[in-house]
Parts: structure tokens; C-alpha cells; sequence
């Protein structure tokens, strides 16, 4: 077993945010084409430009030495990296020694024959991203995939002792009509649910965006209707905030970026497969890590690049400034708007979110 990270000073911001949570992605590839994440013939990253496992560990040690107690791995779809095991292994030996909480966010694909490997290596919770119940829509959404692995995946997780969260994008159209029988499965499972606010990410079409959006005001009044919600205090150190559902006994969160700001509270960064570090979701301020990695100096300006990039967190996304002027989401725009979407939209194919 590797040594115990030395502590060092935490993180925090300029507006005195602490950082805690890191959000590592370690594949921009997916085994899905979710029509709000990517395009169909989305081009991969070459695999010469991402991380190791090795290096991605690396990182995620300096991270915890400076006072990050979370870390969630993303993707693309995380699961699908070859060898991604020995990471989750690695970093789970962090657990108890500095990091509170490993844990993934996954579609689900590859979860039976994950989850036992997952537990083993301390993680206790997982988030799946599941938008449809219906077996040709999920299929519709995702460009290719099937939903009985993915049923059979959240079976197998909680199996294996793994707390649950359904992660369901709200989507004008699609699912709308689902909500509350997804609401009604998931407290039939005993399964936590969140609906997340669709946010203008991934390279799609012109206009896309907007014509996807449901706002989360909506979708909570909808779900008043119907069910007795309460707010609860609950916080696992995400952007959720969540109700209890009387009637299930279940939790349903809400997510809403685009309705709402929950900057103020921010404790997270994104750190991609190429080891750009985003110190907000919703900003083009970016450092590279990968040159503190390799070549000569090796591992020696590491911590102070993190320390730099935390410098540059700012205070919140734009997300509803986006949203509030349609015209923004004109990909064929080249002014700086447009290109701050693209490299959203770069940065989204490599961070899962
Ligand atoms: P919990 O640990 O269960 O609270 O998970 P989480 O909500 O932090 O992570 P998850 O991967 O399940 O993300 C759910 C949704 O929240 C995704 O759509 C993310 O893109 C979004 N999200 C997470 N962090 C941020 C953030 O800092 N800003 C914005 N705008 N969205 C975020
Ligand atoms: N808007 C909102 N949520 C998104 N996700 C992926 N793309 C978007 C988007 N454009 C969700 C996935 C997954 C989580 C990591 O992010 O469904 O649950
Ligand atoms: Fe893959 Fe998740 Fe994007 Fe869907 S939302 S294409 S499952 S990374």
C-alpha cells in the first residue's frame, strides 16, 4: 500500500469556497450516444492524449493531500476504460486516510459485472444515469443502447451492498410524461432519484437545446401535484437539493443549474482525461496538468498548478445567461459566447458532466 498523503494547506477559493469534491474523469469514450451529451459521430480523443491510470492517481493523491474528502469518477462512461479497476483500487486505499467517499457516475452498461469489484474497493454509492423506463426510448435517447443490461446493473449493484441514485435528465417531449412513474419505481426499488435541468453541453445541433429544456419549477410543480413532497436537510456535497416523498418514502433531488445558482455553495472540480483541471463547469478557465506530470520535472509543480487553477475558480456558471438569449445557442456563431460553448462543450466530452 502506497504512503498516506502528506496534508498540506486545503483549497480555497477567492470567494472563500473550500474545495472538497473532485469530480475525476477517465474516458471521454461511451459505449452510449445520449442525444443531449453527444453527437452521433462524436470523434474520440486519441488515446495518446489521456491520462494513465498511474497519472490520474497521481492527481487524485495531490487532490486529497490538499483537503478533497470526495471523489466521484465520471466519464464519458467511466466503467468502460479498460484496466479502470486498478484506479478504483488504488484510490480506495485513500479511504479513511484523508478521503471520505469514492464513488462513480455510471450509465450503467457495465454494472453487473462491476458492482462487486466497486464495493470491494470501497465505493458505497453510485450514481446511474437512467432517463426512460421504456425499453425503445431509452433506446431512442441513447442512440444504442439497451436498457436490460442496465436494469440488471442496478440490480446487481445493490446486491453488492451499493447505495443507489438515479440520475433522470427532465427533457421537454421525451420524458416528461414518465416523471412520475419514475418517481413511483424508483420508491418501489428503494432507489434515490434526482432530475437534473438539461444544461447547454456537448456538441449538438443549433437550436437543440432549447428545445429540450424543462425547467426543474415544473417538474417539482408537477410532482407537488401528485405527491406529498417535504424538503429535507439532506447533503451529499453535490448541486442536489432534495424532498421526501411521503408517499414512497423515497428521496427525490432536484438539480436545476439553469433555473437556479448554486455556485455560492460550490466545493468541486472537474479535472478531464487529458488533465485539463476546470475549476467551474461553466467557464473556459483551464490549466493543464499533464506538463506537471511528465518530462523533467515530474510531479514537482503539481501541487502548485492545482493551487493556481483554484485562484482562477470563479464565482459562478452562465448557464441561465445562456439560456435567457436563444441566439447563444447558434453553434454557427463565432463570436466569443459561441466559443465559450465550444470549449464547454470540448471539456463536456472529457468530463461526463
Ligand atoms: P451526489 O454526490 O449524489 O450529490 O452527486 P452529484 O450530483 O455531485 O454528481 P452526479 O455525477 O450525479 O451529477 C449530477 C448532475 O449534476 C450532472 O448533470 C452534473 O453535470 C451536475 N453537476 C454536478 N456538479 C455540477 C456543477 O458544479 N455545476 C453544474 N452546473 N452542474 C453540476
Ligand atoms: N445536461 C444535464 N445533464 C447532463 N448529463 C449529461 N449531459 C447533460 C446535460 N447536457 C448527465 C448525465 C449523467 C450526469 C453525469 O450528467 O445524465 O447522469
Ligand atoms: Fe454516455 Fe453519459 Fe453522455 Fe449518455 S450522458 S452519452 S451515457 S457520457
Amino acid at each position: 500500500m502506497e504512503s498516506v498523503p502528506t496534508a498540506l494547506p486545503p483549497l480555497v477559493d477567492p470567494f472563500g469556497r473550500r474545495v472538497s469534491y473532485l469530480r475525476l474523469s477517465v474516458t471521454d469514450r461511451c459505449d452510449f450516444r445520449c442525444a443531449y451529451c453527444m453527437a452521433e459521430d462524436v470523434q474520440f480523443l486519441p488515446k495518446r492524449d489521456v491520462l494513465s491510470l498511474e497519472e490520474l492517481e497521481q492527481i487524485a493523491r495531490a487532490f486529497v493531500s490538499m483537503g478533497v474528502t470526495k471523489i466521484r469518477v465520471t466519464g464519458g462512461e467511466p466503467l468502460v476504460r479498460r484496466n479502470v479497476m486498478q484506479l478504483f483500487t488504488g484510490l480506495g486505499g485513500l479511504l479513511g486516510r484523508g478521503l471520505g467517499e469514492l464513488t462513480v457516475t455510471t450509465n450503467g452498461s457495465q454494472l453487473e459485472r462491476m458492482a462487486s469489484p466497486l464495493f470491494a474497493a470501497g465505493v458505497r454509492r453510485v450514481n446511474v444515469s437512467l432517463d426512460t423506463l421504456k425499453p425503445e426510448r431509452f433506446r431512442a435517447l441513447t442512440r444504442r443502447g439497451d436498457l436490460s443490461p442496465v436494469l440488471a446493473g442496478l440490480q446487481a449493484a445493490r446486491n453488492a451492498g451499493l447505495k443507489v441514485k438515479i440520475n433522470t435528465v427532465a427533457l421537454k417531449g421525451f420524458n416528461e410524461d414518465e416523471l412520475e412513474d419514475l418517481v413511483l419505481w424508483a420508491g418501489a426499488q428503494k432507489l434515490d432519484l434526482t432530475f437534473i435541468e438539461v444544461m447547454p453541453m456537448g456538441e449538438l445541433p443549433a437550436g437543440t437545446r432549447l428545445a429540450q429544456f424543462l425547467p426543474l419549477t415544473e417538474v417539482q410543480a408537477r410532482l407537488g401535484a401528485r405527491f406529498q413532497l417535504t424538503p429535507i436537510a439532506k447533503d451529499t456535497g453535490g448541486p442536489s437539493r432534495y424532498w421526501r416523498v411521503a408517499e414512497t418514502g423515497c428521496d427525490i433531488g432536484l438539480i436545476a443549474p439553469m433555473t437556479e445558482n448554486f455556485c455560492g455553495s460550490c466545493n468541486r472540480v472537474r479535472l478531464t482525461c487529458t488533465g485539463t483541471l476546470y475549476p467551474c463547469l461553466g467557464k473556459t478557465s483551464a490549466r493543464e496538468l499533464r506538463p506537471a506530470l511528465r518530462g523533467e520535472k515530474a510531479g514537482t509543480n503539481l501541487e502548485a498548478e492545482i493551487r493556481s487553477a483554484i485562484a482562477d475558480k470563479p464565482k459562478g456558471h452562465e448557464f441561465a445567461l445562456h439560456l435567457a438569449d436563444a441566439s447563444r445557442f447558434d453553434a454557427s456563431r463565432s463570436d466569443e459566447t459561441c466559443a465559450n460553448e465550444t470549449a464547454i462543450a470540448r471539456a463536456m466530452h472529457t468530463t461526463g458532466g
